[in-house]
């Protein structure tokens, strides 16, 4: 449904290399909290596939970012495009940030499973709709055979570890996903609201201030005029 939408926003050759830099970014952030998972972790199984994983996620960040930088360098000097749509089209992986230190394995597998689902559906579009720019098309289909790797190999390990609770892990994960997105929309509202509000507020407000000022001043006298007497003694105090 959102096909035309995503397809405006990749269009502009600026936009696009921006977005596929702070994707670059994002996809290199979830390999270091991977790699710090693999640390953490005490199954040996985990550790192997979080380390595999990690190693995906950084190949994709170089990916992303070595596209980026051959259509920032292709590009001529006059396109500019500062408004990157990232609350429409976000990166793979999403805004959240993974809290690898105080999470047990199965609500990390249950975070991971969510995110990479998320990022093989955004993915799945993007890749879509750039299919005139092939080599970046060709850099999303090849991420979304990973993504939908790490998809299934994270429910089937939180399955594992967790089979009696992997469903309610699962639910918890996606609630509190869905409180995290309602958060930023209404933050991202709220600061539409203020912008909006306080525009009315200086277009409607300030003029009365203003005219009242310059009616002020059209009725003050002058150049110099003489102090009153009673005001007008020694100078022995600041006032
Ligand atoms: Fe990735
Ligand atoms: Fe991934």
């Amino acid at each position: 449904m959102l096909g035309p939408v995503h397809r405006w926003i990749w269009r502009d050759t600026e936009r696009r290399a921006h977005k596929l830099l702070r994707f670059g970014e994002t996809e290199t952030d979830g390999g270091r909290d991977l790699v710090r998972a693999s640390e953490k972790t005490s199954d040996p199984l985990l550790r192997r596939l979080y380390l595999v994983h990690a190693i995906d996620e950084h190949r994709h960040g170089e990916m992303f970012r070595r596209r980026g930088s051959a259509l920032l360098r292709e590009l001529s000097a006059g396109s500019n495009s500062g408004f990157q749509a990232d609350w429409l089209a976000p990166s793979g992986h999403g805004a959240d940030d993974l809290n690898v230190e105080e999470e047990p394995d199965d609500a990390l597998l249950a975070f991971l499973h969510l995110s990479e689902k998320a990022a093989a559906e955004r993915f799945t579009v993007y890749s879509h709709v750039l299919q005139d720019d092939a080599p970046t098309h060709e850099i999303f289909e090849e991420i979304l055979r990973d993504e939908v790797f790490h998809m299934n190999y994270t429910l089937v390990q939180l399955a594992r570890v967790s089979p009696e609770r992997h469903r309610w892990r699962l639910w918890r994960t996606r609630l509190s996903r869905l409180w995290k997105g309602y958060l930023r929309l209404a933050t991202a509202i709220a600061g539409l609201l203020g912008t909006v509000i306080l525009t009315l507020q200086y277009f409607i407000l300030l003029p009365p201030f203003a005219f009242l000022a310059k009616r002020a001043e059209r009725r003050e006298p002058r150049g110099w005029s003489p102090v009153d007497a009673k005001r007008n003694d020694s100078l022995n105090r600041q006032y």
